[in-house]
C-alpha cells in the first residue's frame, strides 16, 4: 500500500514512479483552464496567493510569474516531492484537513483536485474561504465522476465494456478511500454557505484519443492503483487489455467533466 494512503487519506502516493506522468497528464488538461480562471483581475501583480495540494507545481508557479516580485505565492502539499521554491515562491509541507491555515489574508486561494478526495472536504472549503482577504478569491476544481464516461469510438465490441469495467472499479477504490464522487457539484452551495459572492461555475470536458496525454492518464492511475484492482476482482490481464486500449488511435473517450468554481469574500467597507 503506497505510504500516501495510509497518511493521509489520499489514493495516490506522489512518491511512485507513476505520479510524473499522472501530475504531468493532469497539469497539460487542466493548467489552460484554470488559467483562464485565475486570470486578472482575480490574479494582480503584488497578489498573495496559497496555493493547496500543489501537486507538480505548475499552478504556482505561474501564479508565481503573474503576481511578480513584489506579491508571494505559497505552495502547500502534504508531499512535497515534485515542489521547488523559487525567488516569490514558497514551499510547505502542510495536511490542509489538520493544520491550521498558513495565513489568513490571501487574495487567492487555489485547490485543484485535492478536496474531493478528503472526507472533511466541506470543513475544509470553509477554512480555505476563512484563509482569505476582504475581495479575495478562492477558486476550487474537481472532476465530476458521477457521469459513464462516454467511449467514442472503439476498435471492437469489447473495448468500450472493458473500459468501463476498469473505470469504474478504479472509481470504486477513490471511494474506499473516502473520495465523494459528487463532490464538484455542491461546491457552489457550499461556497455560497461559507458567505462569499460572486460565486460562478464552469465546466469543461473533451475528447481524449487513444495515445494522447490525456488518454495515458487513465492508464497511469490504473498502475497506482493496481494492488486494489486486483483485490477488486479484475484480472492482470483486463488491466493490460486496458492499457493497451488507451494507446490505441482507434479508441477515443471523453475526459471527466471539469468543474472549476470561484466565489470572492466580500471586501470590507
Ligand atoms: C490529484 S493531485 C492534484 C495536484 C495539483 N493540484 C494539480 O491539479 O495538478 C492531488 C494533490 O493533493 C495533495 N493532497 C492530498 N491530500 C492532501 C492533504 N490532506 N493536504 C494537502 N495536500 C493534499 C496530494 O499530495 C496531491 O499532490
Amino acid at each position: 500500500m503506497p505510504t500516501g494512503i495510509r497518511d493521509s487519506g489520499y489514493t495516490f502516493d506522489n512518491g511512485s514512479p507513476e505520479a510524473v506522468p499522472q501530475l504531468r497528464a493532469l497539469e497539460s488538461f487542466l493548467d489552460p483552464v484554470t488559467a483562464r480562471r485565475i486570470a486578472p483581475p482575480v490574479l494582480a501583480p503584488g497578489a498573495v496567493c496559497w496555493e493547496v495540494g500543489a501537486g507538480g507545481g505548475s499552478v504556482a508557479r505561474s501564479m508565481a510569474r503573474a503576481v511578480g516580485p513584489a506579491g508571494r505565492v505559497l505552495a502547500t502539499d502534504i508531499d512535497t516531492t515534485h515542489l521547488a521554491p523559487a525567488a516569490n515562491l514558497d514551499v510547505r509541507r502542510h495536511d490542509v484537513r489538520s493544520d491550521p491555515p498558513p495565513g489568513d489574508a490571501f487574495d487567492l486561494v487555489h485547490a485543484r483536485l485535492v478536496l474531493l478526495h478528503l472526507p472533511e472536504r466541506r470543513r475544509v472549503l470553509a477554512t480555505l474561504a476563512g484563509a482569505l482577504a476582504p475581495g479575495g478569491w478562492l477558486v476550487v476544481e474537481e472532476f465530476d465522476c458521477t457521469a459513464p464516461l462516454r467511449v467514442l469510438t472503439a476498435p471492437n465490441d469489447d473495448a468500450a465494456k472493458l473500459f468501463a469495467q476498469v473505470t469504474d472499479a478504479m472509481l470504486g477504490v477513490l471511494q474506499t478511500h473516502g473520495a465523494d464522487l459528487a463532490w464538484a457539484q455542491d461546491v457552489h452551495a457550499e461556497m455560497v454557505g461559507a458567505g462569499l459572492v460572486d460565486v460562478d461555475t464552469v465546466t469543461h470536458s473533451r475528447s481524449w484519443p487513444g495515445g494522447s496525454t490525456g488518454a495515458s492518464l487513465y492508464a497511469t492511475n490504473s498502475r497506482q492503483l493496481e494492488p486494489e484492482l486486483l483485490d477488486a476482482g479484475l484480472s492482470a490481464g483486463q488491466l493490460e487489455g486496458f492499457r493497451r486500449l488507451l494507446r490505441d488511435p482507434a479508441f477515443a473517450v471523453m475526459s471527466y467533466q471539469f468543474v472549476s468554481t470561484r466565489g470572492r469574500r466580500p471586501a470590507e467597507r
